[in-house]
């Protein structure tokens, strides 16, 4: 499909076909295009909890405000971001340095860096990742899309309680919850939006 089809025909839907299953050949084709996200220094901090035992899928609707479509979707996938600047730091920049973006000592500077950020206080931390793991998730979205896929992106949850139910470590942010499956009824007609005169500024607010 083409890329102006593909974000024209994606909607958010609620309304799953329980008994479509997702295969994990397509979760593999698809998270092999998420991994193609862009993020600061190339530092991927995303990860994701792919649920799609129906009792724990129970479990994560449960703690987001009972959502119907947690459960009725194939699969929900937690999203989630590291907030520690420097867990991929050693293999991502010697790679760059490897492959001749910088050398070596500015490689070690930047690994040196990433442990500096880590301290940083924790709303830029949160800020940090969820900037990169956001468009982590609207690749995922988008790819599903064209693999003719259906999703719909989540923030009603209760980030604490999706933490302890799922076993996710204190540094990492949860960002979303992405439903993906079948729909099984159309969306209705898509939902108003601001136009380009409103939300475009020309060279300053
Ligand atoms: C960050 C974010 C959080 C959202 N949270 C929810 C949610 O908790 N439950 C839900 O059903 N839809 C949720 N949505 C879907 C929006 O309602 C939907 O994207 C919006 O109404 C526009 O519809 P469309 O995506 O079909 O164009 C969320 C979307 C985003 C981007």
């Amino acid at each position: 499909m083409d890329t102006k089809k593909v974000i024209q025909e994606r909607r958010s839907v609620h309304s799953f076909d329980p008994n479509k299953k997702v295969t994990d050949a397509q979760f593999k084709q698809l998270f092999d295009l998420v991994k193609l996200s862009p993020s600061g220094y190339n530092l991927q901090p995303w990860e994701f909890i792919v649920v799609r035992d129906a009792a724990n899928k129970e479990r994560l609707k449960a703690v987001s405000y009972n959502q119907p479509h947690i459960a009725d979707a194939s699969a929900a996938v937690i999203v989630l971001g590291n907030k520690l600047a420097s867990a991929h730091a050693v293999d991502n920049f010697d790679d760059w340095a490897r492959k001749g973006y910088f050398d070596q000592g500015t490689a070690d500077n930047l690994k040196k860096q990433m442990k500096d950020w880590d301290q940083r206080d924790e709303t830029t931390k949160r800020v940090w990742t969820t900037r990169s793991t956001a468009l982590a998730a609207m690749t995922l979205m988008i790819a599903a899309q064209d693999m003719g896929l259906a999703t719909c992106p989540m923030e009603g949850f209760e980030a604490d309680k999706v933490k302890k139910e799922f076993g996710i470590p204190e540094h990492y942010e949860v960002v979303m919850l992405i439903a993906i499956g079948y729909e099984a009824k159309s969306p209705l007609p898509r939902v108003w939006r601001r136009g380009y005169e409103e939300m475009v500024h020309r060279e300053k607010f």
